[in-house]
């Protein structure tokens, strides 16, 4: 069977402690779009990893695979690979031939790009790691795929064609000055080295018939998605989106398996009990108060990856909303409840009004959403409370009214919930139902 685990909201929803959980019952977890822009920290017996690229799984012993849908950075494969090696551990770790690589021009591009998209108030505030320019690159039939790179021809071909046109880029339209990341010859040597090792170390496989396999012979498959689906490049807050589709039908064409295979599975979608967004862009239910400061502390709301504040609001339905439909959830798991406790009043936008019209999901245009006027609901809050007991004891020692927020959450998606992350360590989550045992 399979399990996908997506963000309903703008990433950073905890899917890390999610998959890490679900994924104890599975027999590989497979990333099926994004790059090293996720950021996951897994906790193992007290080490900490910290992961961007690598599927989590892996420190658990599971087969890790990067599906096509992905872009690989493989300076960052091989350091996360590395860096887990030193500390004991044996990763394993697949790579989709069809899946596309990051080059360094694509770094430089993506802050270059970022850089004058500020006067028009455009930047969507990447992570800076080259995730846009090289799917850009794929869907303009000048990328460089990971099985280019075990070719040596192919990979000369590839650079010769391309690389003078990503340096006249740079240089004729951004007036900015070239060196190495832009050169055939430095780009060549580094990147065939690359797929050396890809192939010493036997990385590489075609996705979907590897998948297939573990499919066809009835095991767990994981899909573990990253970022959200309001920075889904077609779903999303476009565009301030990432270039990538972290809905779950990513799922099926990020790994070559059938919408089929997805579908009949099960999609759960990670809430975090408020809003927390890194990039840009407008955000109704933003908070600029001390409540904000509040849950940005306790959360810890700092960008895994690039150490930013992140934005706080209360969460928002109208997304969820959306979420919930453009993936088909059968269940959520509601994140960082703990994080609330203490706050006397809690509001949700239950929905917008928009030019006197109340809307329960999310327009379709990022001007029209920015112009939405959340009607907030609000809730009681509930105390701080020992949270290790409330595990021990399960869903109903959760007080009652953060049980009423997280019924409220469930009927409104009609989705029930399958866990509820009450801390950061996985061990702090009461779990209803594992989908995958
Ligand atoms: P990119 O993915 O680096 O191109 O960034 C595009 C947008 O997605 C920016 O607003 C980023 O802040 C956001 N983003 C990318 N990855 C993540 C993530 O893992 N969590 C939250 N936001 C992300």
């Amino acid at each position: 069977m399979t399990v996908t685990i997506v963000g309903s909201q703008l990433g950073d929803e905890g899917k890390g402690r999610v998959v890490d959980l679900y994924g104890d019952a599975a027999d590989v977890v497979v990333r099926y779009q994004g790059g090293d822009n996720a950021g996951h920290t897994v906790v193992e017996d007290g080490t900490e990893y910290k992961l961007s690229l690598v599927p989590s799984g892996v420190i658990r012993g599971k087969v890790g695979v990067l599906g096509n849908g992905c872009v690989v950075n493989p300076e960052t494969l091989f350091s996360e690979i590395d860096a887990l090696r030193e500390r004991g551990l044996e990763p394993d770790v697949r790579l989709a031939r069809r899946a596309h690589v990051i080059l360094p021009y694509h770094r430089v591009l993506d802050g270059i790009e970022e850089d004058v998209k500020k006067d028009d108030d455009l930047a969507a505030g990447t992570t800076g790691r080259g995730i846009g320019p090289t799917y850009e690159d794929k869907a303009g039939r000048r990328g460089i795929r990971v099985g280019d790179l075990l070719d040596p021809d192919v990979l000369r071909d590839r650079l010769e064609y391309v690389v003078p046109q990503k340096r006249a880029l740079a240089e004729d339209v951004f007036g900015i000055e070239t060196g190495e990341e832009f050169d055939v010859d430095a780009l060549y040597e580094q990147y065939k080295a690359f797929g050396e090792r890809m192939k010493d170390e036997d990385m590489t496989v075609n996705a979907g018939d590897f998948l297939g396999k573990y499919n066809d012979g009835g095991k767990n498959i994981m899909f573990e998605g990253a970022q959200g689906t309001s920075i889904d490049i077609d779903h999303g807050i476009y565009p301030y989106v990432t270039s990538s589709n972290p809905t779950a039908g990513g799922a099926a064409t990020g790994t070559g398996l059938g919408p089929g295979v997805v579908g009949q599975g099960e999609v759960v979608g990670i809430v975090k009990a408020y809003l927390s967004r890194v990039g840009t862009g407008p955000l109704p239910t933003e908070l600029h108060d001390e409540t904000a400061e509040y849950i940005r502390e306790e959360g810890g709301e700092f960008g895994t990856v690039t150490g930013r504040p992140r934005r706080i609001g209360w969460l928002d339905m109208p997304m969820l909303r959306h979420a919930a439909r453009a993936n088909g959830f059968t269940g959520i798991a509601v994140n960082h409840l703990d994080v609330l406790a203490g706050i006397d009043e809690l509001k949700v936008g239950h929905s917008y009004e928009l030019d006197g019209e109340e809307l329960f999901t999310m327009p379709s245009t990022t001007e029209r959403w920015g112009r939405c006027e959340p009607n907030l609901k609000s809730f009681e809050g509930w105390p701080e409370v020992d949270w290790s007991e409330v595990v021990e004891q399960g869903y109903d020692a959760i007080p009652d009214n953060a049980r009423a927020y997280l019924d409220y959450i469930s009927d409104e998606l009609d989705a029930p919930v399958y866990a509820v992350g009450v801390g950061p360590g996985r061990e702090e989550t009461i779990v209803l139902t594992n989908p995958m045992e």
